[in-house]
């Protein structure tokens, strides 16, 4: 369909669900694939999995909030493989919560891993990009930014923030060869889902959904696999649903 060969790709939080999918994805159409999570034995073994399909794929341990973490594994990636052309920023945490009982402990670490982290890795990998004249930066962001989501709020919000970011990079860029661009997942079944509230009802929230059932994290990747393309290099600023038709 579409070659990703020779181009150099991060994904963060792809220890796990559309992440893990996402980097499969981006390796199966011929790309190198770096894993960035925070979890350091899922993502080695990652990367190893990968590597035993025979892709090429590095691993490391990086906190997506912390500059250092970032500039450490972005320095391996050169080494290893060369400057990066394509980034998803992809991980991310979720928090059901009371507004009322919301802290600013909790609204912290939600802004930080989510949004504070567009800026660490993009601001980081935008000086390869802006070398080559070329790039590739897919933001995963989620649909309850743009339905609203009670008890979500820190999350919404940071998502919120993240498409908005998406598409004020992408008028900053567009000229320079790079675009921006995001997917927000509705309801993909991942160890994030399983593991949060609506996990407790994912046959009901499923059946009650267009298509009678919920995401697969390769139904995002594909998205994401499209997004780094050659062939999307028109598109930019743009969100790309991928919720089986459920936007409410
Ligand atoms: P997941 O929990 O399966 O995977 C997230 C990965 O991010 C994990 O491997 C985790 O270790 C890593 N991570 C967490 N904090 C990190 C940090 N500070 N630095 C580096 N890595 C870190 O979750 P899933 O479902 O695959 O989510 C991926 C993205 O999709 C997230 O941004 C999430 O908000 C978004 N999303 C997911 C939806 C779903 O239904 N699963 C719906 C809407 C959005």
């Amino acid at each position: 369909m579409f070659s990703l060969a020779g181009r150099n790709a991060i994904v963060t939080g792809a220890a796990s669900g559309i992440g893990l999918a996402a980097a499969r994805a981006l390796a199966a159409n011929g790309a190198r694939v770096a894993i960035w999570d925070l979890n350091e034995a899922g993502a080695q073994a990652a990367a190893a999995a990968l590597k035993a399909e025979g892709h090429s794929a590095i691993a490391a341990r990086v906190d997506v909030s912390r500059r250092a973490d970032v500039d450490a594994a972005l320095a391996q990636l050169h080494q290893a493989f060369g400057k990066a052309g394509i980034l998803v920023n992809n991980a991310g945490i979720t928090l059901f919560r009371d507004f009322m009982e919301m802290t600013e402990e909790a609204w912290d670490q939600v802004m930080n891993v989510n949004l504070k982290s567009m800026l660490v890795c993009t601001q980081a990998v935008l000086p390869d990009m802006l070398e080559a004249g070329w790039g590739r930066v897919i933001n995963v962001s989620s649909s309850s930014a743009q339905t609203g989501s009670a008890r979500m709020s820190a999350y919404a919000a940071s998502k919120g923030g993240v498409i908005a970011f998406t598409k004020a990079l992408a008028q900053e860029f567009a000229a320079k060869g790079i675009t921006v661009n995001n997917v927000p997942p509705g309801f993909v079944d991942t160890p994030m889902l399983r593991a949060s509230e609506i996990g407790k009802v994912v046959d009901q929230v499923a059946a009650a959904s267009p298509m009678k059932r919920a995401g697969r994290p390769e139904d995002m990747a594909a998205a994401i696999a499209f997004l780094a393309s050659d062939e999307a290099g028109y598109i930019t600023g743009h969100t790309l649903s991928v919720n089986g038709g459920r936007y409410s």
